[in-house]
């Protein structure tokens, strides 16, 4: 079993096509139990998912990931079963996606990274300090402690930022992968984004030890590139050249398969389906890349 999170502080470049194709392919295909977390509050994931109104429903009755939140900052017991959304995806009313859960976000979860910054440690000295940023980082994991073994995957969708919110995400996962774009300012961003994460695990494995308290930090899984362009003109150079770059610096943890810029990804959106279950000649030709990119994913990161 696998805890992966989905991060780049860059927006817009794929984290949750990818997460959500890749779970979705795993399950079709290969019949594993998948669970997708959603902790970013643009709801992206949530709705690729299921629409609008069956989230209302979903909401009123079981809460989101905000209730999750909420219950640890209010010191309330909270049970994450639930706000498991069994089986979401649907089609004309029919589970389409078997094995495929979901715990869906909320916008309100920006309020929540914010109420979660400014709550302080209750005492200022050094180990009631490091216990409080601990704490503060493993609230996600400490819940997904109760339910990962029924999953052969937990893939959890981040927003563009390294927030508390994300950095509970890392720390409830053993790898961590990058999407990105292969353009210049992209491939800049993959080192500085990096860094930053070996910085948050270090101060973070420095704070357990202080507190006397058990984590663990998350490795780079790999980078997959999305909407290249391979042809013959300037910026599809650039992308040909930009990936061969990454690839010589992230040997072995650059994806060999990426997806190129296809249609077919707004039509899935807007039917709340995942491209496999869409007819057509265009969503046929990106869901293949997606499969390719599934396989991959399940060699480099087994369960
Ligand atoms: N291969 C592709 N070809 C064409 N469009 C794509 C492709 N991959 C993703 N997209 C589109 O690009 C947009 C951004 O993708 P996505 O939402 O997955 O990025 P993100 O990194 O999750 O963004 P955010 O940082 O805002 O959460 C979406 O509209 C998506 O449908
Ligand atoms: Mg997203």
């Amino acid at each position: 079993m696998k805890v992966v999170s989905f991060i780049n502080y860059k927006g817009g470049v794929g984290k949750s096509t990818t997460a959500y194709h890749i779970g979705c392919a795993l399950a079709l295909d290969q019949g594993m139990n998948i669970l997708l977390v959603d902790v970013d509050p643009q709801t992206n994931l949530t709705f690729l998912c299921a629409t609008p109104e069956r989230w209302e429903d979903f909401k009123k009755k079981n809460g989101t990931l905000e209730s999750l939140y909420r219950a640890y900052l209010d010191n309330k017991p909270f049970d994450i079963k639930n706000i498991v959304w069994q089986e979401p995806i649907e089609k004309a009313g029919m589970k389409v996606v078997k094995g495929l859960n979901l715990i869906p976000s909320d916008v309100e979860l920006l309020g929540i990274d914010l109420d979660l910054q400014t709550k302080t440690s209750p005492s200022n000295d050094l180990s009631s300090v490091a216990d409080h940023y601990v704490k503060q980082r493993t609230i996600l994991r400490d819940k997904l402690n109760f339910i990962r073994d029924e999953y052969d995957y937990i893939l959890i969708d981040c927003p563009p930022n390294l927030y508390l919110v994300t950095q509970n995400a890392l720390a409830a996962s053993d790898c961590y992968v990058v999407t990105a774009l292969p353009d210049h300012l992209s491939t800049i961003g993959l080192s500085i984004l990096e860094k930053r994460v070996r910085k948050l695990n270090k101060d973070l494995k420095n704070a357990a030890e202080i507190a006397s308290r058990d984590v663990s930090t998350p490795e780079l899984g790999g980078i997959i590139f999305v909407r290249v362009r391979l042809g013959g003109t300037a910026i599809i150079n650039v992308h040909d050249r930009k990936m061969r770059e990454v690839s010589g610096i992230y040997t072995n943890k650059t994806f060999d398969n990426y997806t190129t810029e296809g249609i077919g990804y707004s039509e899935a959106a807007e039917n709340a389906l995942p491209v496999f279950l869409l007819g057509g000649s265009n969503p046929k030709r990106v869901a293949y890349q997606y499969r390719e990119i599934a396989n991959e994913f399940i060699r480099r990161i087994p369960s």
